[in-house]
C-alpha cells in the first residue's frame, strides 16, 4: 500500500479498521448531485487512485446521484481489495438535482440497504447509514429495521446522520451505533457537543463538508498565513486541524478529480503544532 496516506488508524465499531483520512463520494455525479458526472472518467480515475493513495474509507449513499455513486464505485473497484471499507447510506428520496427528502419507513430503509448491496455486489455491507431520521415516521421503527438489517447480516454496522446526542442515545438502546455523521468543519462547530459525546463512547466522527472554512481561509487570514507556513492550502489546513480535533475523526473530503483528490491525502502528512491548532480552533469558534 501506498504511504500517501499518512493518518492513523481508526476501528469502525473496534472491528473494521481504516485510516482516518476517507474519501466522500457524493462529487462523482451530476451538478445537483444529480446523474453522471460532468467527466465520467476521471470520476472512475479518482476511485481507482483512492486504494493506491491508501484511503480505505469510501462514504456515499444511494441517493447520490441516485445510485450513480454506488455504481461508479463498483465499476471502478470491484472486487474490494481487502480491507477497503465501504459505507453508504439510506433515508432520503431524490425529485431532482438538489432535492432530498426524507423517508424512512421501515420497508424502505430495507429496500435500500438491499438494494446498494446488490449493486456493491457484496455479500453484506461494512457499514450502512440512515442518512436522516424521518421525522413522518417513529424513530423506534426505523431504529428496528436498521437492528432487522444488522441480524439478518445484510449490514455489519450502523450509523446516523444529521442527529443530536439526544438521538444517539435513543438509537443505541436499538443498536450499537458505530458512527455518526454530521455537518463538522472549522468554521461550522455547531455539532460539538455530539463529537465530544462520540469520542467518549469511541463512535466514529465522520465530519460532513470538511473542506470549508468560510472567511476563514481568506487572504491574509489565519488560516491563509498557516497554510503558507506548511506551503499548503487552506483546505488542506482545515483538513490537518480536523484531524487533530479528535481521534475519532473521518474527515471525508469529496472530489470529481485525481488531482484534488492526491491534494486531499497530501494533508493527512501536514502536523500543525499545538499552538496553531489553538489559534485556529479559537478563530473558528469565534466565525
Ligand atoms: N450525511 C450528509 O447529510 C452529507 C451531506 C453532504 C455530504 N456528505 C458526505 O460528505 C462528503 C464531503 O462533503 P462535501 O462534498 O459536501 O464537502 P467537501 O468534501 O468539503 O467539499 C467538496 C467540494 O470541494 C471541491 N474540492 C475537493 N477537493 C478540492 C481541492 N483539493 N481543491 C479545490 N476544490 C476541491 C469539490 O469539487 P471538485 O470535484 O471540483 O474537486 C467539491 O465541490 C460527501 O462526498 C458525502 O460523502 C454527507
Amino acid at each position: 500500500m501506498s504511504e500517501a496516506n499518512q493518518s492513523d488508524v481508526f476501528s469502525i465499531g473496534g472491528a473494521l479498521p481504516v485510516h482516518r483520512l476517507g474519501f466522500g463520494a457524493m462529487r462523482v455525479t451530476g451538478r445537483g448531485v444529480w446523474g453522471e458526472p460532468a467527466d465520467r472518467e476521471e470520476a472512475l480515475r479518482t476511485l481507482r487512485r483512492l486504494p493506491e493513495l491508501g484511503v480505505d474509507f469510501i462514504d456515499t449513499a444511494d441517493s447520490y446521484g441516485p445510485e450513480v455513486s454506488e455504481r461508479l464505485i463498483h465499476e471502478a473497484l470491484h472486487p474490494y481489495r481487502r480491507g477497503l471499507v465501504v459505507a453508504t447510506k439510506g433515508g432520503l428520496t431524490r425529485g431532482g438535482p438538489n432535492q432530498w427528502s426524507p423517508r424512512g419507513q421501515p420497508e424502505y430503509l430495507v429496500q435500500q440497504a438491499h438494494k446498494s448491496r446488490r449493486i456493491f455486489g457484496v455479500e453484506t455491507i461494512d457499514l450502512w447509514q440512515l442518512h436522516r431520521i424521518d421525522p413522518r415516521t417513529p424513530r423506534g421503527e426505523q431504529f428496528d429495521a436498521i437492528r432487522a438489517l444488522i441480524a439478518d447480516k445484510v449490514i455489519r454496522f450502523a450509523g446516523l446522520s444529521e442527529v443530536s446526542v439526544e438521538e444517539i442515545e435513543a438509537a443505541s438502546k436499538v443498536f450499537p451505533v458505530a458512527t455518526v455523521q454530521n455537518r463538522y468543519n472549522l468554521a461550522d462547530r455547531a455539532s460539538e457537543s455530539v463529537l465530544d459525546y462520540c469520542e467518549k463512547k469511541g463512535i466514529g466522527f465522520i465530519p460532513w463538508y470538511p473542506l470549508a472554512a468560510g472567511e476563514l481561509a481568506g487572504p491574509g487570514s489565519l488560516l491563509d498565513a498557516t497554510a503558507r507556513a506548511h506551503r499548503a492550502t487552506p483546505g488542506q489546513i482545515a483538513l490537518a486541524w480536523l484531524l487533530k480535533r479528535s481521534p475519532v475523526i473521518l474527515p471525508i473530503p469529496g472530489t470529481s478529480k485525481v488531482a484534488h483528490l492526491e491534494e486531499n491525502v497530501a494533508a493527512s502528512a501536514i502536523r500543525l503544532s499545538d499552538a496553531e491548532f489553538a489559534a485556529l480552533d479559537k478563530a473558528g469558534r469565534a466565525a
